[in-house]
């Protein structure tokens, strides 16, 4: 299908009249955060791919037109009319940088049914909506491209489509969440609570007022979803995503897990064990050895490690938000639908590039938590008396858990605190020991369960 209208223009080239597309219009919507780092770049293209100089920034979607804005637009460029920027024959490239889900979703259909390219920094739509989406761009025959959706500036979703999709992936690990990061950093350096920091992010504008997202693990979610999709070519259910935030996560375990050689991080994780067997997708804070890459990834920051056959570990690490972050992402996405439209020729304008097309029509099997390996720290109040560690091996011993160490300290108000590390164990196995445990009169409670990596 022909895409929106390019202007042309006849140029002499060693004696030759040949025809060259010289612009290519943008309709952003949104003027945001990241729609203004957006604008800013595109409006200062000196010194940065020459390519920039050949788009325009012809509309610009907004909900309101009284607001102050810190870019300078030409009269006429600023709308509150999103379905005109879409569906405007004149555009080529729409760039939604709305965020939220409708009308994000709706405008992003409506952009690709008018043959438009789309590209978008919004993982709750590509997470919810992606087959959908995917399946009418490449019936549209149009890209839709979004590095920015994950890791902000971190350039990850292009090389998991191109410069590593020769190997067979065995593991994508990242902290994908800057806000959740920056609260674990934070009580760890600071011994702080998890409610204290949460509050003074919030007042630093590091977490929203409304942090659900972000602290119940859903903003990761989203993210881990299109990278396990990428990584291992199917398309992911976000439902069958596992997902725990770190609200659980106390400045008693922040302190054990370092005595013991870990961190807690908020991972991302999907990964396969055994080629052809179901994924395991989940999120969940994790103690990291503090010899892992991804332990000493701090504050705001993100990074995801991809493993796989033959590359071995490649780890990609940067600011996962921020205007001009991002909107490097947003803009690198722009540049190769630009590269991809100035080199068609009238016979190829119905064939999309296979290394940024979405091809994947099946979805991954996803493997349900119980049947998941991996090791446990768990901390248990218990009754300060003789035998009880006894007790607690025997029901592990039966479920055929292993301990790697067993450190009972301190009494807190006459109770024991125990803490456990397991060696790997089928997570089902370990939860039918913990009902067992439960049910030991010595055992007071189970204040913290986390998965360590
Ligand atoms: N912020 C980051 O660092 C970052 C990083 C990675 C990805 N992202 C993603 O990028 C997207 C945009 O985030 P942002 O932080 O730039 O958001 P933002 O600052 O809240 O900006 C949203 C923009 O969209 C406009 N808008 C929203 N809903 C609208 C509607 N119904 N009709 C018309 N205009 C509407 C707003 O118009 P007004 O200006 O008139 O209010 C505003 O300009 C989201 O999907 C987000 O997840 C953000």
């Amino acid at each position: 299908m022909l895409r929106g209208v390019c202007q042309y223009a006849p140029t002499i080239i060693f004696g030759e009249l040949v025809t060259r597309i010289v612009t290519f219009k943008v309709g952003l919507l949104g003027l945001g955060t990241v729609g203004t780092g957006t604008v800013q770049l595109l409006l200062d293209a000196a010194g940065r791919n020459p390519l920039l100089q050949e788009l325009e920034i012809y509309r610009v979607g907004v909900r309101s037109l009284d607001k102050s804005r810190a870019v300078n637009l030409p009269n006429g460029v600023l709308t509150t009319d999103l379905d005109e920027v879409v569906t405007d024959p004149a555009v080529d490239i729409v760039v939604e940088v709305l965020g939220g889900l409708e009308p994000a979703r709706s405008l992003i259909l409506k952009a690709i049914n008018n043959g438009k390219h789309v590209v978008t920094a919004n993982k709750a739509v590509i997470a919810r909506y992606g087959d959908e989406i995917f399946e009418a761009a490449n019936a549209a025959g149009v890209y839709v491209l979004l590095e920015a959706a994950v890791g902000g500036g971190i350039p990850v979703i292009q090389p998991l489509k191109q410069s590593l999709s020769v190997n067979r992936i065995h593991s994508v690990t990242g902290i994908v969440n800057g806000t959740t990061n920056y609260i674990l950093t934070r009580m760890q350096t600071e011994g702080s609570s998890f409610n204290d920091v949460l509050a003074d992010a919030q007042k630093l504008g590091y977490a929203e007022a409304d942090p659900t997202a972000d602290v119940e693990g859903l903003d990761a979610a989203d993210k881990i979803a299109i990278l396990a999709s990428l990584a291992f070519g199917g398309r992911i259910k976000l439902q069958e995503v596992y997902c725990e935030g770190i609200r659980s996560v106390s400045k008693t375990d922040i302190t054990y897990a370092q005595k013991l050689g870990f961190v807690i991080k908020l991972l991302a994780i999907a990964k396969r064990d055994t080629p052809l067997l179901p994924l395991s997708v989940r999120v969940h804070p994790t103690l990291v050895p503090q010899t892992h890459p991804l332990a000493n990834i701090n504050g705001v920051n993100n990074a995801i490690l991809v493993e796989g056959e033959p590359v071995g570990q490649v780890m990609f690490f940067g600011p996962g938000a921020g205007a001009g972050a991002t909107a490097s992402a947003v803009v690198s996405d722009i540049l190769n639908i630009t590269a991809v439209l100035k080199t068609k020729t009238h016979e190829s304008r119905d064939i999309l590039h296979p290394l940024l097309a979405c091809s994947h029509h099946d979805y991954c099997a996803i493997a349900p938590m119980e049947e998941l390996v991996t090791r446990f720290y768990a901390r248990f109040l218990t009754q300060d008396r003789p035998g009880v560690i006894g007790k607690l091996g025997t029901c592990f011993g039966d479920r055929g858990v292993s301990l790697e160490s067993v450190v009972q300290t301190g009494v807190e108000q006459e109770l024991a605190e125990i803490v456990v590390v397991t060696h790997d164990v089928r997570e089902g196995d370990f939860g039918h020991a913990l009902a067992e445990i439960r049910e030991l009169e010595a055992i007071d409670s189970i204040p913290s369960l986390l998965r360590v990596l």
